[in-house]
Parts: C-alpha cells; structure tokens; sequence
C-alpha cells in the first residue's frame, strides 16, 4: 500500500483509463464537475468545524472529495449511461483504491458516502451489498457524506450546485432508516459549525 496520497492528477488519469475501458468517458468531466462542487461546501464545512476547535484533515478531505465517485466509471450514471445498478458504485470505488495500492481510508470513503451518512446493514442486505454497516464514523467521512447528498446536476447551469437539505432528504428517505441517518448526520453538520452550516 501507498502511504500517501494521490494527487488529483493521478486521480483524474485513473478515471480516464477505467472510463474509457468502459466506454463511459463524458462520466470523467461529470464526476470532476461534482467532486469540485462536493469539495467546495465540504471545505466551508470544514473551515467552520476547525474555527470551532474540531480537527480535520483538510488535505485528506479534499483527495477523498474528488475519489469518492471513482466507482462511477464503472457502474456509470443515471444521467448518462448506466453500466451496473448504480447502487453499487460505492463498493466498485472500494474496490477500485484498493487496487491502485491507495490508502484504505481512501477506500473507506467510497463505501461510506451512501446517502448522506453510509448506509445501514438493513439497506445494505436490501440492494445486494452484504450484512455490514458502511456508516460514514470520521469526521472526514462525515463531511464528505453530508456534502455529497447536496449536490445535485443542475440542467440550467449546465453543473453542479448544493441544493437545499430538503431535497437530499426526499430523495433517501425511501430507504429503510436512511431519512433518520440523513437527518443525524445534519445535526452532526450543525454541531460541528455552530449552526452555520444547515
Ligand atoms: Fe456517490
């Protein structure tokens, strides 16, 4: 294993190669357009909860930002072409770091952005991905999840923007228990940025 972390570049050329083995490759500039999006509003998140006295890995977050996705350029998107169930893309992107050598808190991140918080062993049995809890724990990882569900593809902007939690809270809660999880995890988000951050 790599002890250290990736650069973006890295980042980006691994996407490029497994994208394109897939035929998938407009999935790199979506996937970079939302990880830019998801990594601005989780370092806001983050300034604020550091201001507050938390510790975070500021560097570590923004690398996990612009992985979490990877496994998209296997299982693809709904948006542009859908490979595999896109459910599974968490645990494609596990399996991709791994492979690269990464860090495991690398891969972890990939498993445990689901939903906005990870996902529970319930949810997990129910779409196919074994008996365990993927639950966003660090507080990297927890950053990371909240900002992800906020990001929605705007049509009219052609990107990325960070919608309101309403909307990332509708679009989980069909899943068992997830609307809850979604919901602690806000008031973790709340907790850490002294109500700045909503
Ligand atoms: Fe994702």
């Amino acid at each position: 294993m790599k002890d250290d972390l990736p650069s973006l570049d890295e980042i980006r050329n691994v996407m490029q190669d497994i994208a394109k083995e897939n035929g998938i490759l407009e999935q790199v500039d979506e996937n970079w357009d939302h990880s830019t999006c998801v990594w601005k509003f989780a370092d806001k998140i983050a300034k604020l909860a550091i201001k507050n006295g938390h510790e975070v890995d500021l560097n570590f977050l923004k690398v996990a930002c612009y992985v979490h996705d990877i496994g998209r350029m296997k299982t693809g998107s709904k948006s542009l072409k859908e490979l595999e169930p896109v459910r599974y893309h968490g645990l494609r992107g596990y399996e991709i770091v791994k492979k690269q050598g990464w860090l495991e808190k690398l891969a972890r991140v990939c498993v445990r952005h689901m939903g906005g918080a990870g996902q529970t062993k319930d949810v997990n049995k129910e779409i196919g991905l074994g008996n365990k809890d993927t639950l966003a724990e660090t507080i990297e990882e927890r950053i990371l999840a909240y900002a992800d569900c906020r990001a929605f593809f705007d049509e009219k902007l052609g990107r990325a923007k960070i919608e309101p939690f309403e909307k990332a809270y509708n679009k989980f809660k069909i899943y068992p228990g997830a609307g809850g999880l979604l919901k602690k995890n806000q008031e973790f988000i709340k907790k850490i940025t002294a109500n700045k951050i909503s």
